[in-house]
């Protein structure tokens, strides 16, 4: 797998950190141990772009001696940040828009009948959610649901993501005008607080904050969905799990859909990105629809 491309412009501007071939084959091991990301360690122009800056704000003059330091007392969190530089958080509002529209017209009405928001809190659970877009999203269509439904619905949200860094901006729900793509100006005015209008602030700088009314709803946490899931999160009547196994093995990807696949309810919904498409299937996940599993 290799690591999306760099802009030619953005490479001249960078320092180049000297990287040997072993140095490059031992970072993508330790990315594929700690997280699943596969990376061709021959893509050592995005190793760079991602990693170069840090390398050189530790004082280090080359990977070598970063593989040293990752051995160190401080290499555990070392490892943290390197997996955060170097997973790709690509995200967007509604993005894969066919999965918000069927959750809205098919999953919601059939979870609802089957007593999911009364009987227990209707809960969507994004599994690698990176900033939180994805999550704001399904929140987006369930708070607009809930006000459809007479006596409204009981409904939470939760985040998940290996990267606490995403996960923090995640938490703070603020974003800049060139991440709202995919976000309607109405679903704006609802959704979103915008920060006061200043003499310094252009337009451009402007920021957007996440309305209270989802805000609230919502709870992240850091998980790898390669580890235990079981206990970390809540039982969810729908997981999202877009986006990200795309990155695994095929034998990674099945270890991932069994351990969420613990946190979903029977008779919840797995929603999986239209491009991780899978060779097989754990058992237990029945096809309702495109990317779109029922667990019996
Ligand atoms: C491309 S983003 C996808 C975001 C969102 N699901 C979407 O489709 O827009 C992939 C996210 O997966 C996270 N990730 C990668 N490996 C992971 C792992 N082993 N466990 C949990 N999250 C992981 C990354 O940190 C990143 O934020």
């Amino acid at each position: 797998m290799r690591g999306p491309s760099v802009a030619y412009a953005d490479m001249l501007t960078q320092p180049a950190v000297p990287m040997s071939t072993a140095a490059a084959r031992e970072l993508v091991t330790i990315l594929k141990a700690e997280a699943g990301i596969r990376i061709d360690p021959s893509n050592t122009q995005f190793i760079s772009y991602r990693l170069d800056r840090r390398v050189t704000a530790l004082g280090l003059d080359d990977y070598d001696q970063y593989l040293l330091h990752l051995q160190s007392p401080e290499g555990p969190a070392e490892i943290q940040r390197l997996v955060e530089s170097l997973a790709t958080h690509t995200t967007s509002f509604f993005r894969e828009k066919a999965h918000f529209d069927w959750l809205d017209t098919v999953g919601l009405p059939k979870l609802i009948e089957a007593g999911a928001g009364r009987a227990h809190p209707l809960v969507v659970w994004s599994a690698a959610c990176s900033s939180g877009l994805e999550l704001w999203s399904a929140g987006i269509v369930l708070d607009r649901y809930s006000h459809k439904v007479q006596g409204g619905l009981r409904w939470g949200l939760v985040g998940t993501d290996i990267s606490a860094a995403i996960l923090r901006k995640a938490r703070l729900g603020i974003y800049s005008s060139s991440e709202l793509s995919g976000l309607s100006f109405d679903l704006r005015s609802d959704y979103l607080l915008r920060s006061k209008p200043g003499a310094r602030i252009s337009p451009k700088q402007r920021v957007y904050r996440i309305a209270p009314a989802l805000r609230n709803r919502a709870h992240f946490s850091s998980a790898n969905l390669l580890g235990k899931l079981e206990g970390q999160v809540p039982l969810a009547d729908v997981v999202f799990l877009r986006n990200v196994l795309i990155y695994f093995t095929a034998e990674d990807r099945i270890r991932a859909i069994r351990n969420v696949m613990q946190c979903l309810r029977p008779g919840g919904y797995l929603l999986l990105g239209h491009s991780d498409n899978l060779r097989s299937l754990p058992e237990g996940l029945t096809p309702a629809g495109t990317a779109v599993f029922r667990k019996d």
